[in-house]
């Protein structure tokens, strides 16, 4: 069976949901940047390797960078995860990672990048918003969409409602992607494009509204 890393640096919802999908997969570790990442107790209960590469313990992004790659690299995984792992890497690190890392993002992408995303949709006025799974490239949420789901925006929405609905559709794109790319339905083409093998499609690349209710 396949093996997979997940990075987290706080609550670890989208990892609790990894983890409790039923998916061909073996979780080898949980690994955060912070020692206080409250999902890592999560993971250590349920009989996960845990371990903390703590960056403020290193003077550099490539210093910082090599000794997680290094972590990562003890339990072989052929998939790396980001689940909300909150630290920009270094294109040395994604390269070395290439086609086998990925990241979701609380936004449509390529809209709203970066922090704050629900309150920078609610300030935009956008009516539908939502959350990507992507490849990791250089750039800061960028790279190849795999899955995305997207989530009304609704009239009395608030950061924190917005938030919620959209973190409900993460927990089910997340899980759903990770399924695609272990079992081959799913990998990064030479163009950079993604490519789909056969079931994936049916999975719907974007979810709608509708569907979700
Ligand atoms: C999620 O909204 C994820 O999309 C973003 O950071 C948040 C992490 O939440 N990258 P959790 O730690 O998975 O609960």
């Amino acid at each position: 069976m396949k093996s997979i890393v997940i990075l987290i640096s706080g609550r670890g919802s989208n990892m609790q949901a990894i983890v409790e999908a039923t998916l061909p997969v073996r979780i080898a570790a949980v690994i955060s940047n912070r020692t206080d990442a409250q999902g890592l107790r999560y993971a250590a209960d349920r009989g996960i390797a845990t371990a903390v590469v703590d960056h403020t313990m290193f003077a550099t992004r490539d210093a910082f960078d090599t000794e997680l790659a290094g972590a990562i690299n003890r339990y072989h995984p052929s998939l790396v995860v980001l689940a909300g792992f909150m630290r920009v890497l270094t294109p040395g690190f994604v390269d070395k990672f290439h086609g086998r890392l990925i990241n979701i993002h609380p936004s449509l992408l390529p809209a709203f990048t970066g922090l704050h995303t629900h309150e920078r949709a609610l300030e935009c006025g956008v009516q539908l918003h939502g959350c990507s799974v992507h490849f990791v490239t250089p750039g800061l949420d960028h790279g190849p969409i795999i899955i995305q789901a997207a989530v009304p925006v609704l009239p009395d929405d608030n950061a924190a409602t917005l938030a919620a609905r959209v973190l409900r559709q993460e927990h089910v794109v997340y899980p759903r992607a990770i399924s695609w790319l272990v079992e081959g339905k799913v990998s990064l083409g030479a163009s950079g494009r993604v490519n789909y093998h056969g079931a994936a499609m049916d999975g719907g690349i974007l979810i709608s509204p509708r569907e979700q209710e």
